[in-house]
């Protein structure tokens, strides 16, 4: 689970007589040496919680990992997400002469347990402490409740964060998602929110907070522990960015049928959509990328406005929406907290909302009125590539759905565009031949301070994608703009030698487009800049500017970004590596599930 969080771990194991626990700073194989040394036959026993952790209160520290103990040293918990009332319910500890070890908002959670196990009304009951807790609890979490006195037992909880259970034979699990334990099974649950669950070695039972009977589905696990493991490939984001024809061409499938476009669970109509009027997307970081590319399929093949935001800014400034609204929500994990407070709002102004995920079960699905899933499989890499390119293939099969259902597309048109859709896979297997000769370049260019990324029209938001990739992974400055913007302000920044991508869009799309980036990259040599020059096979015109020209099959103008994008990421990688990043599958600061807003 460490590319959920890797700043801590820990892990605390029950038996009858207490519980023993180990936590340290850093990543996971620091606490793998600590185990080491402390024996582990200190650490048997017949319930265990564990837990990779994301920073948000407080340092990355060996008192705020997790698990957290109680003051009786009885009970230990660990929490994902952030419980909004912790201040006052920390008063009340202090107050009650509990002292908190941690700076964590998390660390309540196990003193309060303790207190409703060792006094009053819940004294002994281990799972009406449980949910006394839970009771007492603002804000979203995931929590795993441990106790001494029950070694055979965990009871865990889910507000608004993921929770899956494994079902096992003589053993259960609980995981934040499915990766935690498809080395032991492939049969899990799924909870609703606000779900309780009980597990033992030879079962689980679901409750809802109150204690009432609840239910989960029960669901098996299509994908094999081979799909997260790194297959001979030396990282995680390899495997990923070799994985993309594959992603492309399992996101396209089944999609077109007897010329026509067919979306999956859906609970929107045709005639629905035959009534959008407008289009909002909403997403974070290289998905809203995505997102950007859907505004420029869907404006120019169905001629309705589309805006999109950036996830976390959409509910706080009132957007327009009503019943004729399409709200894109697209998200890889389906889990991102900003991402699903935009599905919330957009569905209680009446908006429809379609999610694009990848993770089957996950909660901005749920409460989505339908989804369309990337089939790109599990990625680990925190930085994504996969799941990327196969979003913007998804957007554009929303972008040809609406397209046929308000006619504004011939069949014979929409065909056409399949068609170019659907050779994309064979190209990217093609390009991804191009690592050799990046991996030249970023050699070239050896140690770099800041870099910039240009494109115009859909090459704008593949400018920012790149970008993206190099400030995750290589911790360098690095900025995307439209080529064009350049002019009015950021060319001041270029200077002798800084490195600049551009990416140049097809010379058969918009005749204009092309010419004003060849002007552009002038512009930039003029003052300095070395040109790394992204360009589709056979366009000539831009080998006199490009201090390296990087080559790209010829595709329609709008597919362009499902190909340009694949250089960039091994160019982001290549370069991490040469500032001495080599861990490039988990980038410092980063988490691959944002469950906090
Ligand atoms: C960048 C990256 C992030 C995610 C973003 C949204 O490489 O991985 O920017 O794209 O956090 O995540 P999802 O798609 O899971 O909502």
């Amino acid at each position: 689970m460490e590319y959920r969080g890797y700043d801590s771990s820990g892990i605390a194991v029950a038996d009858g007589a207490g519980i023993s626990l180990v936590k340290r700073a850093g990543k996971l194989a620091n606490l793998e040496e600590r185990i080491a040394e402390v024996g582990e036959d200190s650490m048997r026993g017949t319930t265990a919680i564990g837990h990779t952790r994301w920073a948000t209160h407080g340092r990355p520290t060996d008192e705020n990992a997790h698990p957290h103990l109680s003051y009786d040293g009885r009970a230990a918990i660990v929490h994902n997400g952030i419980i909004e009332n912790f201040a006052s319910l920390r008063t009340e500890l202090e107050a009650a002469g509990i002292e908190l070890s941690s700076e964590t908002d998390s660390e309540v959670a196990a003193h309060l347990l303790a207190r409703a196990y060792n006094e009053g009304e819940t004294a002994g009951d281990f799972r009406a402490s449980a949910l006394a807790v839970l009771g007492r609890l603002e804000g979203a979490f995931t929590l795993l409740f441990t106790h001494a006195d029950h070694p055979g037992q965990i009871i865990a909880a889910r507000r608004s964060t993921p929770l899956i259970v494994g079902v096992g034979d003589g053993e259960m699990f609980l995981g934040s998602d499915v990766a935690a334990f498809i080395e032991f099974t492939k049969e899990a649950v799924e909870l609703n929110q606000d779900n309780v669950v009980v597990i033992t070695a030879d079962g689980y039972e679901v409750l809802n907070f109150d204690g009432s009977a609840a239910q989960g589905r029960p669901f098996t696990i299509d994908w094999d522990l081979a799909a997260a493991e790194k297959a001979g490939y030396d990282s995680f984001m390899m495997k990923e960015i070799h994985e993309q024809p594959a992603a492309v061409r399992d996101t396209l499938a089944g999609h077109f049928h007897d010329g026509r476009v067919i979306l999956d669970e859906s609970n929107i109509s045709e005639n629905d959509l035959k009534s959008i009027n407008q289009v909002f997307v909403v997403a974070c970081g290289s998905a809203y990328h995505s997102g950007l590319l859907a505004k420029y399929a869907i404006e120019h093949w169905v001629r309705i406005p589309v805006q999109i935001e950036v996830a976390s800014e959409f509910r706080y400034r009132d957007p327009v929406l009503d019943e004729r609204t399409l709200v894109l929500a697209i998200s890889q994990s389906g889990e991102t907290a900003d991402t699903l407070e935009a599905v919330r709002h957009a569905r209680t102004q009446g908006a429809k909302v379609m999610a694009v995920c990848n993770t089957n079960g996950s909660q901005i699905p749920r409460e989505s009125d339908a989804v369309l899933y990337t089939h790109a499989g599990p990625e680990i890499g925190v930085a994504s590539t996969k799941a990327f390119l196969a979003q913007v293939a998804a957007n554009y099969i929303v972008g040809l759905a609406l397209a046929q259902a308000k006619g504004t597309k011939y069949p014979d048109e929409i065909r056409e565009i399949w068609d170019a859709l659907e050779g994309i896979p064979a190209k990217i297997e093609q390009l991804l031949a191009v690592k050799g000769q990046v991996k030249e370049i970023a050699d070239d260019l050896g140690a770099v301070r800041t870099m910039l990324f240009l494109g115009r029209g859909v090459g704008f938001p593949v400018a920012l994608e790149g970008a993206l990739k190099l400030k995750e992974l290589a911790y360098i400055h690095a900025e995307g703009f439209p080529a064009g913007e350049l002019k009015h302000g950021p060319i001041a920044l270029i200077e002798d030698d800084l490195p600049v991508v551009v990416v140049v869009p097809s010379p058969r799309g918009v005749k204009l487009l092309h010419s004003k980036i060849v002007s552009n990259i002038q512009e930039i040599r003029a003052r300095g800049a070395k040109t790394i020059v992204i360009a589709e096979e056979g366009d000539d015109s831009v080998e006199p500017y490009a201090n390296w020209l990087i080559r790209i099959p010829a595709t329609s103008s709008i597919m362009q970004p499902l190909l340009a994008t694949v250089p960039l990421q091994f160019l982001a990688a290549d370069i991490a590596r040469a500032c001495g990043n080599d861990d490039i599958d988990k980038p410092r600061n980063l988490a691959k599930s944002v469950t906090v807003e």
